[in-house]
């Protein structure tokens, strides 16, 4: 039984290996092959954050294996009124077979890991988004071809999705820029580990043109996160910079792509004209996630 709560959970072949399995089942699912491994499985989605993607995506894949999803917001549950993690982990073990969740703290992902019998897979926590990033490298791989060679660079905040990101440049071996302004780096913790694992040392730079300069891939992300919203203003101002636009995408290959995990702010982390351009490729990226998904919970849960 395995957890996903961090994309450091799993090695480079398990990683490369659901790579591959979500563009098989991608491919057979949009063949109308049905493949249904997880008939009377269920999967719990606990949810303190809202979700369009993660949620709706997690829910279709577990549904076009087959299972079934119980979707609980953390009003639904006692943790609202001060049950323990713990004690939910091991109640939720009875009668569920895998439980998503998107919360705030890491420790409380490690807790309900801890005491759970069935995997629990990280929806996003404030330090890691894994799903998103895995899913996202798959579009990369598609557009591009593979990873070989490519530059990758990220613009804006150091936030969970780059430290996803940056775990995933390391346990695959791209080179991966960072721009970003000072105060809003990645997490030490998280980037010291990553510089032991990466065979090509991930890159901080302030920045971004020198980020984006001959990129293959353009990414970025909301300036305040889910949680930070009383910090909307300022990051404004401090992020302004760091505008994914047309000015600073000129600087990049002329055949790059851009990423974002979206939900986006047009006019702040993105331009309109960027995001609906023709080397915007957000939607399939969105797509993307519900291949990864199921490739997952496949891996995961089939007997
Ligand atoms: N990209 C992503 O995780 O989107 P949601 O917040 O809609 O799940
Ligand atoms: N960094 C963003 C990602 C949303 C999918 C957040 O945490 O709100």
């Amino acid at each position: 039984m395995r957890h996903f709560l961090r994309v450091f959970d799993f090695s480079p072949l398990e990683i490369q290996y659901l790579l591959k399995r979500a563009q098989e089942l991608k491919k057979h699912f949009k063949e109308g092959i049905s493949h249904r491994p997880l008939t009377g499985q269920i999967l719990a989605l606990i949810f303190e954050k809202p979700s369009t993607r993660t949620r709706v995506s997690f829910e279709a894949a577990m549904h076009r294996l087959g299972g079934q999803t119980i979707f609980l917001s953390r009003g639904d549950l006692q943790l609202a009124r001060g049950e323990p993690l713990k004690d939910t982990a091991r109640v939720l073990s009875r009668y569920v077979h895998a439980i998503v969740v998107r919360t705030f703290g890491q420790e409380v992902l490690e807790e309900l890991a801890r005491y759970a019998s069935v995997p629990i897979i990280n929806g996003l926590s404030d330090k890691h988004h894994p799903c998103q990033a895995l899913s996202d490298v798959l579009t990369v791989i598609e557009k591009k071809g593979g990873l070989e060679g490519l530059k990758i660079a990220w613009v804006g905040d150091g936030n969970n999705v780059a430290h996803s990101w940056m775990e995933a440049a390391a346990r695959l071996g791209f080179e991966f820029v960072l721009a970003c302004p000072q105060g809003y780096d990645p997490d030490p913790q998280i980037l010291q580990e990553v510089q032991e694992q990466a065979p090509i040392p991930v890159k901080i730079v302030r920045d971004p043109i020198e980020a984006v300069r001959g990129a293959d891939v353009i990414n970025t992300d909301v300036w305040a996160s889910m949680g930070q919203e009383d910090e909307a203003q300022e990051r404004k101002k401090v992020f302004a910079p760091y505008q994914v636009n047309k000015e600073l995408l000129a600087h990049a290959k002329p055949e790059a792509i851009v990423l974002h995990c979206l939900p986006a702010h047009r006019g702040e982390e993105i331009t309109e004209e960027v995001l609906e351009g023709p080397q915007s490729v957000v939607w399939d990226q969105a797509e993307n996630k519900m291949w990864l998904h199921l490739a997952l919970l496949e891996w995961l849960l089939a007997k």
